[in-house]
């Protein structure tokens, strides 16, 4: 069964609380996405494999560790998705990147998908599919869907901000995806927006209505 982690980082729930605000523009918004995709990806990337190698030191070589190679992709689901992206770059700059657009229609609140462009190589790679919102849980399922149907074997699922409903679904989808998120909040509203949450993520970050 999947395993849901929510990073209680005091960094992440603080920067968190600016994003939520209404008041914080899209710069600063942009920017404290970045930032917590950045801590976040420090926290996702805990079980990597690590395998030791000898380092001459100045003084003595040293047994020491390097990463075991392990290949990463981050694939962002469309528009909002793509600000979190420079965040896990910033620490994994040799993962692969791969889009997975979608929308979600706003009268049935089910996800369209309009463009899908991933790594030659998905099946080798460890993938963590990012998106700021899990909401009705339908974009993330859909595009989860969409990568095991291309060949994808090892997928996490990270976001900021997920209802109690849009986790369900994906467990229940998905039990093979672990879910990482920065805050699950209490509840859709009957717009399927996340109560309190923080609006609409994608016109937040770039400014649309
Ligand atoms: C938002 C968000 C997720 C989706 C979550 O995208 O970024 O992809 O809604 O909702 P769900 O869990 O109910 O599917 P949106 O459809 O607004 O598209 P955008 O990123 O292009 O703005
Ligand atoms: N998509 C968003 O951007 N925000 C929500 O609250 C729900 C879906």
């Amino acid at each position: 069964m999947a395993k849901v982690y929510v990073f209680d980082h005091p960094l992440i729930q603080h920067k968190l609380t600016y994003i939520r605000d209404v008041s914080t523009g899209t710069k600063e918004f942009r920017e404290l996405v970045d930032e917590v995709s950045t801590l976040m990806a420090f926290e996702i990337t805990r079980d990597l494999p690590l395998q030791e190698v000898d380092v001459n030191t100045p003084v003595a070589t040293a047994k020491s560790k390097v990463l075991a190679g392990k290949k990463l992709g981050i694939i962002p689901i469309l528009r909002a998705g793509l600000g979190m992206v420079d965040g896990i770059l910033k620490l994994i700059p040799a993962a692969k990147v791969g889009h997975v657009g979608l929308y979600r229609d706003p009268k049935t609140l089910q996800p369209v998908e309009y463009y899908v462009k991933l790594p030659s190589d998905i099946e080798e790679r460890e993938l963590i599919v990012v998106d700021p919102m899990l909401a009705t849980g339908g974009s993330a399922v859909e595009a989860i869907h969409s990568l095991k149907k291309r060949g994808a074997k090892h997928i996490k699922f990270m976001c900021l901000i997920a209802a109690p409903e849009g986790v369900e679904v994906v467990k229940e989808a998905h039990p093979d995806v672990d879910i990482y998120i920065a805050a699950l909040d209490e509840k859709l509203n009957e717009k399927g927006y996340i109560v309190p949450g923080l609006g609409d993520a994608g016109d937040r970050l770039y400014g649309t209505k």
